[in-house]
């Protein structure tokens, strides 16, 4: 089947309670450990590509890549979407360069400044079959070049959600409940410790999420910077040269609870690079004289492989709804 928008995957997935993955593809591995875990767990897949993997990639490889992917694998619907689309014309550039969805984050502009910007991208997409998620509230963490700390994020405003959707006629929302971006989502300080000492987050605002579901019934949510850090990989990267102390994320148990209700679509990038990384990093300990990188890039696109399975299967419950 062709590349898909996420109307349908997500109408599913709303009725069905459970989420689509959307994860960040960067290169050809990380294309096909997705997809190939996908096509195996017969799970609907979003592609996503920052700003920052098309100046890497190039869009026109990432665009190819994932159309082989389609053709690798033709049983499931796999939609390729902008992640944190920075303004109206990179949007443009994707809406008119074959993506299928694209989110427009305005998020740190003031809000009718938001609704503005996020109508306009709407109106382009929407005119050439695209959607658009668009996004209230501010994550702290990394994305591209934006830096934004604990102290400038901001929960989204259960009382905004209706005029946002209704002014922009957007089609999904992304919204902030205590997710961040990416391996340190939280300070030791804010979380506890368990006995074995390891690091215990605060839980996600449920009670946020609540009241924007109970505004908008029926309307799909978006949760990013969604990523769990897997402490495995933390560990692995720690023992074989790496420092990644305290790495946190969000555990899977909260992520699996919105999942049911109306989270449609979760975001994770950082634990595809986890995987990746305290891959390579065991291989190159355990040969130093290895250096084809097809030696090494293929355990670490297995690892991808693997991961992605197990979030489908255990985190999203999308196994089996392609
Ligand atoms: O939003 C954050 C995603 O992980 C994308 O990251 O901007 O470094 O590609 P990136
Ligand atoms: P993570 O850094 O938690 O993987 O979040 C990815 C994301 O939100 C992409 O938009
Ligand atoms: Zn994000």
């Amino acid at each position: 089947m062709p590349l898909v928008t996420t109307t349908e995957m997500f109408k599913k997935a709303y009725d069905g309670g459970y989420a689509v993955g959307a994860f960040n593809v960067n290169n050809m591995e990380i294309v096909q450990g997705i997809t190939e875990a996908c096509q195996e767990q017969h799970a609907p897949v979003v592609l996503q590509v920052s700003k920052g993997a098309r100046a890497y990639a190039n869009h026109t490889y990432l665009v190819k890549m994932v159309e082989a992917a389609v053709q690798e694998c033709p049983d499931i619907p796999i939609a390729l979407h902008l992640d944190h689309g920075p303004d109206f014309e990179t949007c443009k550039s994707c809406i008119d360069g074959g993506f299928t969805s694209v989110r427009i984050d305005a998020s740190s502009k003031p809000f009718d400044e938001n609704v503005e910007i996020t109508k306009k991208v709407v109106e382009y997409a929407h005119a050439h079959g695209v959607v658009v998620e668009a996004e209230l509230g501010t994550l702290a963490g990394v994305e591209d070049d934006v830096k934004v700390s604990a102290e400038d994020s901001s929960y989204t405003r259960p009382e905004e959600v209706e005029e946002f959707v209704s002014r922009t006629g957007c089609d999904s929302l992304a919204i902030a409940i205590g997710t961040s971006h990416g391996a340190y989502k939280f300070t030791p300080e804010q979380c506890t410790r368990n006995e074995q000492g390891i690091l215990v987050p605060p839980p996600l605002r449920f009670d946020v999420l609540e009241e924007v579901s109970k505004r908008l019934p029926g309307f799909p949510i978006v949760l990013h910077g969604s990523s769990s850090v897997p402490q495995k990989f933390v560990d692995i990267i720690n023992a074989h040269g790496g420092k990644m102390p305290d790495a946190i994320g969000i555990p899977e148990e909260e992520l699996r609870q919105a999942a049911k209700l109306s989270v449609c679509k979760i975001n994770i990038d950082s634990d595809i690079r986890l995987a990746i990384t305290a891959t390579i990093r065991e291989y190159f300990d355990e040969h130093p004289d290895h250096f084809d990188p097809r030696q090494y890039l293929k355990p670490a696109r297995q690892a991808v492989k693997d991961m992605v399975a197990h979030k489908l299967v255990h985190v999203l419950g999308c196994n089996g709804k392609a």
